[in-house]
């Protein structure tokens, strides 16, 4: 048995209300996404760049976080191979310059239904649509970003930073993480756990058996309490109805809480240090109790908790 690999690219372009997917046509008549073989030394996003380029021209690179893997056998040369395929997405302008290779015979944009009805193989298919609703959570995140970010400017009496800090990671994670509210390090950069906490947080999330590009990061409070403050309730009650939508538009399989402030505004006051490495349900979604990794670097033994919660945390991904 032999194994290959393949990146590739699902590009699309936005023209007014119509979003458009572009195919590429092969001699024999059947329509593609750009993709290839990785090459020695290339991930697959390199492959998928590189291949988007040769095949259409265009510059593109992997964009919100969203990738597609698959895999499919097929028999060459009398043995048999399978081939492992993972695609990115990107938005191009509608009117951008495409220059086909040799290898196609010319290109088509189409809106979601007609592609669904001209692709032939059910990957394809499973992969542009799992894509089409991507781009639909990417619309909705965008226009709640925007006006959470306006928040300060209508708040009377704001007395938090006025740099919105964006939750960041896949918009279809299994797992969403909340903290508490950015430091400083997030307000000069505005992403989430940039910091000394974000460090360990990305070490857990290893522990965890994921990457940080699949998970979703995001906190509380999305602006930075001066002096590193905990956030106050009103502004908790202020900022939790977009950390609600937020939860709405993941729709995540479990929500791990960092800490007190994020445990007591989604779920409940609880003792963290009594109820850390537990999953609770309410109302049909399920919540990882643990510590924030602030919390965690201040004392050892906490980190040694922490850390196991996020290999709890891996047992029950697995079994899930
Ligand atoms: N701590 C948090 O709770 N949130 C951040 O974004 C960063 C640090």
């Amino acid at each position: 048995m032999k194994f290959a690999y393949d990146g590739g690219f699902i590009i699309y372009c936005i023209n007014g209300r119509r979003r458009l997917f572009l195919f590429l046509k092969n001699p024999d008549g059947w329509l593609d996404i750009p993709k290839g073989h990785l090459e020695k030394g290339e991930g697959y996003n390199d492959a998928a760049i590189r291949e988007a380029y040769e095949e259409t021209g265009l510059v593109v690179h992997p964009e919100h976080f969203f990738s597609y893997t698959t895999s499919y056998w097929f028999v060459e040369k009398k043995s048999k191979v399978k081939k492992t395929l993972r695609i990115f997405m990107a938005r191009v302008p509608c009117d951008s310059k495409i220059t086909i290779s040799d290898e196609h015979s010319g290109y088509e944009w189409l809106d979601f239904d007609d592609a669904i009805r001209k692709i032939s193989f059910r990957d394809m298919k499973a992969a542009l649509s799992a894509a089409n609703e991507y781009i639909d959570r990417v619309a909705m995140m965008h226009d709640l970003n925007e006006e959470y970010r306006a928040l300060p400017g209508i708040s009377k009496g704001w007395a938090l930073s006025y740099r919105f800090v964006p939750g960041e990671g896949a918009l279809n994670a299994r797992v969403m993480i909340v903290g508490q509210a950015p430091g400083r390090d997030e307000d000069s950069s505005a992403r989430p756990f940039v910091g000394r906490s974000g460090e360990l947080l990305n070490e857990l999330i290893k522990i965890a058996g994921l990457d940080r590009h699949e998970v979703y990061i995001t906190s509380v409070v999305q602006f930075f309490p001066p002096g590193n403050r905990a956030p106050r309730e009103p502004e908790i009650r202020r900022c939790l109805p977009f950390l609600l939508k937020q939860v709405e538009i993941i729709n995540p399989e479990i929500i791990v809480m960092l800490g007190s402030v994020s445990a007591g505004a989604l779920y409940d006051k609880v003792k963290v240090l009594e109820k850390h490495g537990s999953v609770v349900e309410m109302k049909g979604r399920k919540y990882f109790i643990t510590l924030h990794p602030a919390a965690a670097i201040r004392l050892r033994k906490h980190i040694l908790i922490i850390k196991e919660d996020f290999k709890k945390l891996r047992t029950i991904l697995k079994t899930a």
